[in-house]
Formats: structure tokens, sequence, C-alpha cells
């Protein structure tokens, strides 16, 4: 059964709005472990428009679950892990413009500087995912550079409809397949929701999903636990009825 880690950048979004306390993404973090997260993800970016320093340190000392820190392959960030320690590390891309990450790492061009930039998490003991493309050569890749998992992109699964979004599907299956074979743990996200989780929930070798935005919105509604709660029965439904 596919595990769930909440995204919770999305309340310091609303935090940084006003550059003020509140919400304090720490706290929420608290409601969706009672809702049954299973993970905390957060990303902490070059610009800092959302998750801070401070909330990533203290998340690290407060939640009871994991901790999955994003972030893009920087110097920088690569100091930061080594000090805080996360469970695990989800290595994505980065660009300034963008609303949110696009398109998968390219793990295949920069293989080299991320062999090293691996290598060095892993001597801290921090496991490290790639957010990549379901491509078979960029989980090949993945898999020579030593990285532990793959996070499997859904977003274009997630923005397409009809047949094409049913070849995307086959994409994700046929790629969680190839990665698997050849020993890397499997998780997805991006774009899940409560209408398109559960036919990648159904994937037998899914590890966890990976999901922010529509949980965060449908809380605006209901609150963070319950959907939270919502969410993980979904998940958790779609496995008992395969
Ligand atoms: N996985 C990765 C690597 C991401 O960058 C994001 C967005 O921050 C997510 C999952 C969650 O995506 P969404 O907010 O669309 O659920």
């Amino acid at each position: 059964m596919a595990t769930l880690g909440v995204n919770i950048d999305h309340i310091a979004n609303v935090r940084q709005a006003r550059r003020t306390i509140e919400p304090d993404p720490v706290q929420f973090a608290f409601l969706a472990e009672l809702g049954g997260a299973d993970s905390i993800t957060v990303h902490l970016r070059e610009d800092r428009r959302h998750i801070q320093d401070r909330d990533v340190f203290i998340l690290k000392e407060t939640i009871k679950t994991k901790l999955n820190l994003e972030m893009a392959a920087t110097e920088e960030m690569l100091e930061i892990s080594k000090k805080l320690l996360p469970d695990y590390v989800t290595l994505v891309p980065e660009k300034r413009e963008e609303v949110t990450t696009e398109g998968g790492l390219d793990v295949k061009n920069n293989e080299k500087y991320l062999k090293n930039f691996v290598k060095s998490l892993k001597y801290s003991n921090i496991q490290v995912s790639a957010f990549i493309d379901p491509e078979s050569e960029q989980i090949n890749y993945s898999k020579e550079i030593g990285f532990d998992f793959i996070e499997l992109h859904t977003g274009k699964y997630a923005d397409l409809n009809g047949e094409d979004q049913y070849k995307e599907l086959q994409k994700i299956i046929e790629s969680s397949y190839v990665a698997n074979d050849i020993g890397l743990v499997v998780n997805a996200g991006h774009g899940l929701n409560y209408q398109n989780v559960q036919k990648i929930a159904s994937i037998n070798n899914m590890n966890e999903l990976n999901i922010g935005h529509s949980i965060v919105a449908r809380a605006l509604a209901v609150g963070l636990e319950k959907s939270v709660r919502e969410m993980k029965s979904l998940i958790t439904l779609n496995s008992i009825s395969k």
C-alpha cells in the first residue's frame, strides 16, 4: 500500500503573503500527522518564497513521522541538509520564474555532478530521491548515479484527460516496473488530487505519494486533519479493493 507524504509549502505561502508568523507550517504538520500523513514534505527554495530555514529545523525536532526535504542540487542546500539531517532529500529542478516545479530533474545530463552530490548526502546517512519524468533513460541514470528512490512526475498525467491521460498512466506504470526491477524505490507526485489519485495509488509497487496543493485547498473547507484523512482513505481503500 502506498503511503502519503503531505507537502505543506502552501501553508507557508499564506504566511509569507504577509511576512508574518501565521499560519505556522509547524503547527499544520502536526494536524497532517493527526490525519494520517506518513511523512511531511517541504521544499526549501533558493528564493525562500514559502518555507523558511527556521521551519525545516523546527520540523525536524517536532514531527513524529519522516521529513522529506525537497531542494535543488546546490552547494547552499547541501550544507543545510547536512546540518538538518532530514530522513530523505528529494532533488528537484528549480527555476526562479516558475510557479511550481515544472518537469523532472535531468539526471542524464548532470550525471557527474549529481553523482558527487548524492554521494555527499549519503555519506551523512540521508537517503536521496530524484524527481524525474517517467522515462526509462532517466530511471537508468538515477540508478547509476546512486539514488535510493525516484519520484515519478505525475504532473502531465494530472493535466491530461481521456485517452491521453490513459497513455500517460501506462507510461507511469511501466516506469515504476522498470525502476523496481533495478532496485529503485518508487514514489510519485505532482498534481494529484481527490479525483485522480486512485489510479496512481493502485500501481502495485508504489511506495509513497507526495501531495500538497489539493490537500491544502480542501483544508480551507474541512480543516487539514480531515483533508489528509480523506486523501489517506482514498489511497488505502484503493489498495484493499485491488
Ligand atoms: N512532488 C514534488 C517533487 C513537488 O515539487 C511537488 C510540488 O511542490 C509535489 C510533489 C506536490 O505537488 P502538488 O502540490 O501538485 O500536490
